[in-house]
């Protein structure tokens, strides 16, 4: 496939056009973070398909992008013959155009693995886990702000022993696929922060409360072996009709901090099914959550960078999810900053007034 051209992606002139009501190019997010030390951004897919104006917004508001999609296992690897780098190629291509930095998401992960994996010998999995690795990260090596080096290492619901999440690498090598993947990638690419992604952390959700513990001995394991681990990122996929205390979720953060680590909010959404149905007063509460979500995590100084899953609600995951179980009502979630015409909702102003009014970091 021909690669989109640097032409295609750099924003003109005519995207000041698009500005938000009221806000200067100066109060977008990714300058209301900068304010405050913080990089803002958001995950990205399917770039060549990209509607120009979604272009320009993600070329406006952020300064970090990360793949949504496009560095799974299950997209780079159709076959275990083939390497399909396109996807992500093109992001990669859009944040250099438009001067952002990338984070890659995500090189293992045990929850996405495509049938053809799913029949080979462990042997053959660990020969193709060392493989994968090593490809992936020298073909982006020296390119990326991160790497989410491993997703979702827990599932306590699938009890497990440690309540790992299970699948083909935890089948294959039980815990140790993860300090092996960190070590791998460390040998290859000596930039990129290795990250440790992980989601439900923020809820006080007993699925949250089961989690917090085991990823915080897991994290202070790893770093008593000397295993190569900059970055904690938690996903914040927010679920208002669970319980949360945001203070508490802060100081379990500032943990990670304390280690030496630096921390990412790194799929940050609001699933607003619980809200009345009335859209302003949706988007009232939506907002809200997002700043009492930044204002309590963004206290914590080793907190980076945040990042939303998508921009705009018209691409975000929640659709599909919506759509997928068939929910009668035509109601659909409104996650994000931004509504499906592109234009800024009251969680745009919130974002942008947490991300700047943030303690300074160096
Ligand atoms: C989701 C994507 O947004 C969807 O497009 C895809 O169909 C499934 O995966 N936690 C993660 C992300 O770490 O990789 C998931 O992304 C959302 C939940």
């Amino acid at each position: 496939m021909a690669g989109p051209s640097r032409r295609d992606f750099v924003v003109g002139a005519g995207a000041a056009a698009l500005a938000p009501t009221g806000a200067s190019a100066a109060q977008t997010l990714g300058e209301q973070a900068a304010r405050s030390g913080l990089l803002f951004g958001a995950a990205i897919d399917n770039v060549p398909g990209l509607d120009p104006a979604m272009a320009r917004l993600f070329a406006r508001e952020t300064r970090i992008l990360v793949t949504e999609n496009a560095l799974k296992f299950d997209y780079l690897r159709p076959s275990a013959e083939r390497f399909e780098f396109a996807g992500a190629d093109a992001i990669a291509a859009f944040a250099a155009a438009n001067g952002q930095q990338l984070r890659g998401h995500t090189l293992v992960w045990n929850d996405n693995a495509p049938d053809w994996l799913k029949r080979r010998p462990r042997r053959e999995v660990e020969r193709i886990f060392d493989e994968h690795l090593d490809r992936v990260a020298e073909r982006y090596a020296g390119r990326l702000h991160s790497w989410d080096v491993v997703n979702e290492p827990f599932w306590p619901m699938q009890g497990k022993p440690g309540g790992f999440r299970d699948g083909p690498w935890f089948a294959a090598m039980g815990p140790s696929y993860i300090s092996r993947a960190f070590r791998r990638v460390a040998a290859i690419d000596k930039t990129a922060k290795l990250t440790l992604n992980e989601a439900f952390c923020e809820t006080n959700h007993e699925w949250g409360r089961g989690i917090r513990p085991r990823f915080r001995d897991l994290v202070s394991r790893l770093q008593d072996e000397g295993v190569p681990l900059h970055a904690v990122g938690f996903q914040s996929h927010l679920l208002p009709h669970w319980p949360y205390d945001d203070a508490d979720f802060a100081a379990y953060v500032a943990e990670f901090g304390a280690r030496g680590l630096e921390v990412y909010i790194t799929e940050l959404d609001v699933n607003d099914e619980v809200y009345p149905a009335s859209i302003p007063e949706r988007d009232r509460l939506v907002a809200r959550r997002y700043t009492d979500f930044l204002t309590a995590v963004l206290a914590v100084p080793a907190v980076k960078i945040v990042m939303t899953w998508q921009l705009s609600d018209r691409a975000s995951w929640w659709r599909d999810v919506h759509r997928r179980a068939g929910r009668p009502d035509a109601r659909l979630p409104r996650p994000l900053p931004f509504d499906d015409m592109l234009r800024p909702k009251a969680a745009y102003e919130a974002m942008g007034a947490a991300l700047g009014s943030a303690p300074l970091r160096r």
